[in-house]
């Protein structure tokens, strides 16, 4: 029988998926789980994949793997899509599409699936990846094609087909969830003018009734942010140390019209804490390090790469160069950022690094200043040249 590897969820949909690509293919389904979020149970998951039909099912943790390959080179970026959106999904799936053509070629699988809807960005993700990876491989998208048109459609194939249904209450919003942020769409959200309802955050849940403040200090060393108020954290135990502490704040709480790549516009709500006060420390790192030629030069990059990593391609060798560009100088991303959190907000109230250009003798406006004003006048008399009377007689 020839072998399909589904990415599954242990959800209503994927579980579907297992039976319907049994029958309609006449394929051996071996699931695939990948956790970048928090683990979810094992054994419930590999009883369900069974009960649902499949012969084999493949538990990977991931999440070292996604903060230092997909995490770390998003944060170097700088890459927030459309100014906004730390990405945290859209980094997930080229992760997921890589496993999945790996497990494939383990199991000599003939073809590889997924549970992403034909509207979304996800498909896109995880079909360019495996088309990158290796297009010989078959790729089936049952949502695409099945007949089901409601989710109480699904629920009777599955009760026909005894396969278990969670007997937790399923949200009325469709939730992406990792160490990166939780991307939370669909129910009352579909309206644009609706208030998130506070039930609907999970990283930020109950952050409006939170009172006063707290001072924090990341550290990084060589561009890898590596210290929470001078205690050491691996990358992953960090992440999700500041998505815990950032997010009992309400810090990093997303609301955007975003442009999918399929064309339509979607209404999106992102909790993104941890990447939030990274992002923002790692910027401020660079401020003080960098010189204005390669900052400004760099931001364009970074709204490239945002796009980029959006629209699935990933696995392109654009992305591969861009990422070098932005790792070329991280060995000087050394220092510290100081937050101050409270309701809603991170606001930097410090910077410090051993590589900093910042000359406060030069900055000063005291009688410690080393700047030379004198120079200044000659450079005013260049830098105005090629202007000079251009505007003569013209009304502003
Ligand atoms: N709009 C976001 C993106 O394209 C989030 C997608 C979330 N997926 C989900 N199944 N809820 O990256």
């Amino acid at each position: 029988m020839e072998k399909v590897i589904l990415a599954y969820s242990g959800g209503l949909d994927t579980s579907c998926c297992v039976r319907w690509l049994k029958e309609r293919y006449g394929y051996d389904v071996i699931c695939f789980s990948a956790f970048i979020g928090e683990v979810s149970d094992k054994a419930l998951l590999r009883k369900r994949a069974y009960a649902a039909g499949a012969s084999k099912i493949y538990i990977m943790d991931l999440k070292k793997e996604f903060a230092k390959d997909f995490v770390l080179p998003a944060l170097w970026a700088h890459a927030r899509y459309e100014g906004k959106y730390p990405l945290a999904t859209s980094l997930g799936r080229p992760l997921i599409a890589k496993h999945l053509v790996d497990v494939a070629h383990r199991e000599k699988a003939v073809c590889v699936s997924h549970g992403c809807t034909g509207k979304g960005n996800d498909q896109v993700r995880i079909e360019l990846g495996v088309r990158a990876m290796d297009p010989s491989l078959k790729i089936v998208a049952p949502l695409r094609e099945w007949e089901f048109k409601s989710r109480e459609e699904e629920v009777d194939y599955a009760q026909q087909n005894r396969i278990p249904i969670s007997v937790t209450k399923k949200s009325v919003y469709s939730i992406d969830k990792n160490i990166w942020g939780v991307a939370i769409e669909a129910g009352i959200l579909e309206d644009p003018w609706q208030a998130v309802p506070e039930d609907a955050y999970l990283f930020t849940r109950g952050a409006e009734r939170k009172k006063g403040s707290k001072t924090i200090e990341v550290s990084f060393v060589r561009g890898v942010p590596v210290a929470i108020d001078g205690r050491a954290y691996p990358l992953v135990a960090l992440i999700e140390k500041l998505n815990a502490i950032a997010g009992s704040f309400g810090v990093g709480r997303i609301d955007m019209i975003e442009n999918r790549v399929v064309g339509i516009k979607s209404r999106e709500v992102y909790e993104a804490p941890a990447a939030e006060v990274l992002l923002t420390a790692h910027e401020e790192l660079e401020a003080l390090i960098f010189d204005r030629d390669f900052l400004h030069f760099k931001k364009m990059l970074s709204d490239k790469y945002a796009d980029l990593v959006y629209y699935g391609h990933w696995f392109t060798p654009l992305r591969e160069a861009l990422d070098q560009f932005f790792a070329r100088h991280q060995d000087r991303v050394t220092g510290t950022v100081r937050f101050r959190f409270s309701a809603g907000q991170a606001i930097v109230t410090g910077r410090k690094s051993p590589n900093s250009v910042y000359s406060e003798t030069l900055a000063t406006y005291s009688a410690k200043d080393s700047f030379d004003r004198t120079a200044a006048q000659g450079f005013m008399k260049l830098w105005g040249l090629p202007y000079e009377g251009c505007f003569k007689g013209k009304k502003s």
